[in-house]
């Protein structure tokens, strides 16, 4: 018996990343998956990984930044598997040409980023909620960020878009969880999936790692293993939360690593 056997979880933007790592995850665990993506080849080469390894998934295209094309990746899901009783609200977009400070960010770029980031988990929600209803519940979990929490010095319409989704994690918390649908969140601090690799100089990466309370980096399973925590029965008394999952990066006052780095230097 898996942790989320027989389980049937729609996870959008999973052909990469954390949702990739996610839906591996969760059929190894026994959940069915549908694996929801604008990368549509990646979402159907992942399908086919999973079915190779004994698991059930099919791969489909999704716009996260449309509301016909939620909708239709929902009904996909009831039709193709039964019901749906996981929905992993995983996408989520950044941009830091234009997603700057608050004089100088595109307005444009933050109706996109408030759209693909915050209102598809509004309407992935708004579709799937009804059919949880039907089966009996389930889980919705949805992907904020550590941005959602702190200040920057760039990307605010990031990181509003981020905080939203934590408090609207709440508002579906307390307005079906006598239906028996919990929804919680998991925010990430920086985790070294490819296109963060790819995105960062070793510079910024060192910076991080500089004020993680651990030694490494995080990584998409660190993710995927909280996700199916919080998809499973496990978590059944869980609901309107948003874990952390960052490394203990913002855990401590800012100026720590500063004073640990003086007093190494006044004890030598
Ligand atoms: N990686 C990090 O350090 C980090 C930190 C905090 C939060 N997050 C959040 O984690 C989530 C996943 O990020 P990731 O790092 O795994 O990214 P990723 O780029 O590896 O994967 C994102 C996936 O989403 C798909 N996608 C993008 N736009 C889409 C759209 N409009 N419709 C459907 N699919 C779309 C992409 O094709 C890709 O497969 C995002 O919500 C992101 O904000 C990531």
């Amino acid at each position: 018996m898996g942790r989320v056997q027989d389980k049937v979880a729609l996870i959008t933007g999973g052909a990469s990343g954390i949702g990739l790592s996610t839906a591996l995850l969760l059929a190894k665990e026994g959940a069915k998956v549908v694996i929801a993506d604008f990368n549509m080849d990646g979402a159907k080469e992942a399908a086919e990984s999973i079915k190779a390894q004994g698991g059930e998934a099919v791969g489909i295209f999704l716009d996260a930044g449309d509301e016909k094309s939620i909708k239709e990746a929902i009904e996909y899901t009831v039709e193709y598997f039964g019901h749906i009783t996981v929905l992993f609200n995983n996408v989520g977009l950044t941009n830091l040409q234009k997603d700057l400070d608050v004089v100088n960010l595109d307005l444009d770029e933050w109706d996109r980023l408030m759209n693909v980031n915050l209102k598809s988990v509004l309407l992935g929600s708004r579709f799937a909620i009804p059919h949880m209803i039907k089966a009996g519940g389930g889980s919705i979990i949805n992907t904020a960020s550590m941005a959602g929490f702190t200040g920057d010095a760039v990307r605010a319409a990031y990181g509003a878009s981020k905080a939203a989704v934590i408090n609207l994690t709440k508002y579906i918390a307390t307005q079906y969880g006598k239906d028996h649908i919990r929804c919680n969140a998991v925010a990430p601090g920086l985790i070294l999936t490819p296109a963060a690799k790819r995105n960062m100089a070793p510079e910024v990466l060192d910076i991080f790692a500089k004020y993680n309370a651990l030694p490494y980096h995080g990584e998409p399973d660190d993710i995927g293993y909280t996700v199916l925590f919080l998809a499973s029965d496990e978590s059944k008394f869980i609901t309107g939360q948003t874990i952390q999952v960052e490394g203990g990066h913002y855990i401590a006052n800012p100026s720590i690593s500063d004073f640990n780095e003086w007093m190494r230097k006044a004890h030598n």
